[in-house]
């Protein structure tokens, strides 16, 4: 009996079973780590994947298959010093090209990357990673298979052309900058620059050096842009509950949500710290790329300060040992369970850098934020934090013991609490989970896989986009009118009349 039932499961697996490649040739840990779960769960279904990154699984459930770039790049943590400036946004743009470039040529040059190529393996879907770079898709494209892009943050600015989405800085938040949904003048102005610059260094820059690196080992892909416009869904780390309602085509899948696990208990010292606080807890973060302590002395006391001042007890991620503390008020640690403390009942707020990943788990447990962001995406997710209800932001330039003290009591608020509760409760309340969203829609691609679904906003040519063209009919009558009413006008009176005389005594 039980043989056949493990007969008939295998059959399931292997006639539903797809076989499914994800290719994520960037070093982030924050990144890997969200599709990591969509990956395993994949697995757990019977499909079966393949994985080309740079985290391969030390234990890989069954039908999980690593190719892993490991050891080849440095795993980007705890490697940015704590900074908000033009500079830092500029320097992001060289950052995406020089890892992308380096990503690109590390895969390419990985023998088992090189066979899996050359074994023509037959996949039904490829699933590619949409950050620093297009080289992937040069992937997908020899392996004839159809592509699906994903990410683990909102998209990059050189991300709406492909995708058909409009990219207004009047309304649309910008990827580095702050201003969300309301930007000012200033704002506006800021964003219409850093996205021209974002984007032309990106197609003259990043996608030129992979276009050619791609060119080192094959001599037929197609332009990356556009095998980036034929992909056939983006899985978007989104939620509008969070994010706000934005204009996406219906091949755009907002999935936010889907990696984070319920919280397991606190243990050992952890758990004693959290269970003798008696006001509760507030948690302190700024994720897995900054360095907190590379602060300056200033603002590491302002925030000490505002420990003292108030009656929580403070968890903080802090990665050396120089830190002198009080033990019974703060809790120090270069890794700290960070899911399992935002579900534990007694935290009540926390002070985020406002990566993705950290206020989608706020938002799924319902703690409140004070969002304080650095660089990457983290200016425009603060400002959706705001906007959301779920926190308010504080500019790290802004940083003071008072300004801190303010924004801790403001979303400590019962009222901005409750509010915070229910914004938590309408992300939850969905029609599918968005782990279940995420491969349903990743199955749909390989039941479908010759059907394509972007807008044609992403094929019109920008003339015609922007109405140059019908701008010019329309205007042409009128410029036509205008000037044959000059005309007129000038050769009334004296003019008239030399002219009918010239033409008089041509006919005479
Ligand atoms: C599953 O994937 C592995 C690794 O890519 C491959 O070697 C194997 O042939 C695949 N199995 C099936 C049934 O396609
Ligand atoms: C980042 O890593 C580089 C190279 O390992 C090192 O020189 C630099 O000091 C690090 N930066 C920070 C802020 O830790
Ligand atoms: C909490 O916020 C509400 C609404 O903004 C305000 O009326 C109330 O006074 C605040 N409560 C405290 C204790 O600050």
């Amino acid at each position: 009996m039980k043989l056949i039932y493990l007969l008939l499961l295998l059959v399931t697996c292997y006639t539903d079973g797809l076989n499914i490649l994800g290719i994520y040739p960037y070093q982030g840990k924050s990144h890997f780590f969200v599709f990591r779960v969509y990956l395993r769960e994949l697995a757990k279904r019977g499909h079966n994947v393949t994985i080309i990154s740079h985290f391969p699984e030390q234990d890989p459930p069954a039908n999980y298959h690593d190719i892993s770039l490991a050891g080849t790049i440095k795993i980007t943590e705890d490697n940015q010093s704590v900074r908000n400036s033009y500079w830092s946004v500029f320097s992001a743009a060289f950052y995406l090209a020089i890892s992308g470039k380096e990503n690109c040529q590390v895969m390419l040059a990985n023998k088992q990357v090189q066979e899996l190529i050359k074994s023509k393996q037959k996949f039904d879907v490829v699933v590619v990673e949409q950050f620093n770079s297009d080289c992937a898709l040069g992937v997908a494209y020899k392996l004839g298979a159809p592509a699906i892009g994903m990410s683990s943050h909102t998209l990059m600015p050189y991300h709406y052309k492909r995708l058909g989405i409009p990219y207004n800085p009047s309304y649309v938040p910008f990827h580095f900058l702050e201003g969300g949904t309301k930007p000012s003048l200033f704002h506006r102005v800021e964003r219409l620059f850093f996205d021209f610059f974002f984007r032309t260094f990106y197609y003259f820059v990043s996608q030129r050096s992979d276009q050619n690196t791609l060119a080192e080992y094959f001599d037929d892909i197609p332009p990356l842009e556009e095998l980036a416009r034929n992909m056939k869904f983006h899985l978007l780390y989104h939620n509008f509950i969070l994010t706000g309602s934005r204009l996406f085509p219906s091949n755009v899948i907002e999935v936010g949500g889907y990696h984070v696990s319920n919280a397991n208990p606190l243990t050992s010292d952890l758990k004693k710290f959290v269970d003798e606080a008696e006001h509760g807890i507030i948690f302190i973060s700024f994720g897995s790329v900054i360095k907190s302590s590379t602060m300056t002395t200033d603002k590491v006391e302002a925030i000490l300060e505002v420990m003292k001042r108030m009656p929580q007890r403070f968890i903080w991620k802090w990665e050396d040992k120089s830190l002198i503390v009080d033990k019974n008020k703060l809790y120090v640690s270069h890794w700290l369970p960070q899911v399992d403390i935002l579900g534990h009942p007694k935290t009540l707020a926390f002070l985020s850098h406002a990566g993705m990943g950290g206020i989608t788990e706020a938002i799924h447990f319902g703690v409140p934020v004070v969002a304080m962001p650095f660089l990457g995406d983290q200016p425009a997710n603060a400002a959706d934090v705001e906007e959301s209800g779920l926190g308010i932001q504080l500019q790290f330039r802004d940083l003071t013991t008072e300004s801190l003290l303010n924004a801790f009591q403001t979303v400590l608020n019962t009222t901005f609490r409750e509010k915070v509760k229910k914004v938590s409760k309408a992300w939850h309340d969905r029609p599918m989970p968005p782990l279940e969203t995420a491969i349903y829609w990743t199955e749909f691609v390989a039941r479908n896989p010759d059907l394509n679904f972007r807008t044609a906003a992403a094929d019109t040519p920008l003339y015609q986009y922007i109405l140059l063209d019908v701008i010019a009919v329309l205007l042409t009558p009128l410029i036509i009118i205008f000037v044959a009413l000059k005309r007129t006008r000038k050769s009334s009176a004296p003019i008239v009349k030399k002219t009918n005389g010239k033409k008089k005594s041509k006919k005479t």
